[in-house]
């Protein structure tokens, strides 16, 4: 738990032969449930069906399932713990495929058991968890860079618009795009946040106004269909948003509508920001069209939380996430400073700082 977060998104329970424990966010906001996760196989449930969930929080959720999945192999010794390794590493990295710091969390975990070999199978488990939980310490300090950086970027009296939950749920620390309002906010200074719920499973509504809400942060909850009206009758200064991946060349996967936000922002001149850590980078990719878009259940479309609302039978196209192109972005907060314009070399230059 962080001081600034009254809750643990995702933490570890105990030396290794403990467990996992994360907030169930399909329980949000009705309930504030914790759930123990005990084996890779329910670590990768727990994140398909979005029980854990934002791209820097999966990087954890990646490195603590490498951990239960090298426990659950029982290995009688180290050399038949390192042959399941691959394996562990594939099942974990597969359980959703854009947010890059999912397998970037897994194969951290992974290179350093191969570092530390030979040793004792006990000695092995120990050592992945010491790096998973270091994945977890070094995001939460990424947060609050991110939070003290980005947030001289919010203004008193400043109008804002996110969309879908980059805050504290979806990391292990204060969030990305939701630490800039919570950085500001701890500095006193008074602004508007507009949320978009984030069709079809409103981690706008029910994650991003549940947690600007009860900090105390003026947050007023839209439809995604309405970004452009507030833009134009209301009037918005700065777009903050989160990120899954991002390619050399600055075009940024996240959230499916992102990009139509991002659109609507240029048409109205207000500056699109995303907020990520480097850990959100992925430099093998030359630009966005590289980048595996996930495709998920056409129920969470046509009935989405229990309702249906569309003919049983009906054809639909869900995909989770979408790319905004680097040239509709003004900048990235990153952890390590402010990378503006979004070029391929102003993100190495800020990257290598
Ligand atoms: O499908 P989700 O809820 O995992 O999608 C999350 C997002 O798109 C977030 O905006 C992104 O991961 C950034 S989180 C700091």
């Amino acid at each position: 738990m962080t001081p600034s977060v009254p809750f643990a998104t995702i933490e570890w329970l105990g030396d290794w032969r403990g467990c996992a424990r994360i907030i169930d966010q399909t329980r949000l906001p009705g309930e504030l449930v914790y759930i123990d996760i005990q084996s890779a196989t329910e670590m990768c449930a727990a994140i398909r069906k979005l029980a854990v969930r934002g791209a820097p929080a999966l990087g954890v959720a990646g490195g603590f399932g490498v951990v239960l999945g090298l426990r659950d192999a029982q290995s009688p010794d180290p050399s038949a713990l390192l042959e399941s390794l691959d394996r562990v590493a594939r099942q974990v990295a597969s359980a959703r495929p854009t947010a890059v710091n999912l397998s970037w969390g897994v194969e951290r975990v992974a290179a350093a058991v191969r570092r530390s070999a030979p040793l004792s199978v006990d000695g092995l488990i120990e050592g992945a968890l010491a790096e998973a939980k270091s994945i977890l310490e070094e995001d939460r300090a990424m947060c609050a860079a991110m939070g003290r950086i980005g947030g001289a970027l919010v203004h008193e009296g400043g109008r804002f618009l996110t969309h879908c939950n980059a805050g504290a749920l979806a990391t292990g620390g204060m969030g990305t795009a939701l630490s800039v309002f919570f950085s500001a906010h701890r500095e006193g200074r008074k602004f508007r946040v507009f949320a978009d719920e984030t069709r079809p499973l409103l981690q706008g509504a029910r994650l991003t106004a549940w947690e600007l809400f009860h900090a105390g942060i003026d947050v007023t909850l839209i439809t995604d269909s309405m970004a452009g009206h507030v833009m134009k009758s209301i009037g918005i200064d700065r777009i903050f948003v989160g990120a899954d991946r991002i390619a050399r060349n600055g075009d940024t996967a996240n959230k499916i509508g992102t990009y139509s936000v991002a659109v609507l922002a240029k048409e109205h001149g207000v500056p699109f920001w995303v907020v990520a850590p480097s850990s959100t980078f992925d430099l093998r990719l030359q630009s966005g069209a590289e980048i595996e878009i996930e495709e998920r259940d056409p129920s969470e479309v046509t009935e989405g939380f229990g309702s249906r609302t569309a003919p049983a039978g009906v054809k639909v196209f869900n995909p989770a996430f979408d790319v905004t192109p680097a040239p509709l972005i003004a900048g990235i907060v990153t952890e390590r400073g402010l990378i503006s314009p979004v070029s391929e070399t102003e993100i190495r230059r800020v990257l290598a700082g």
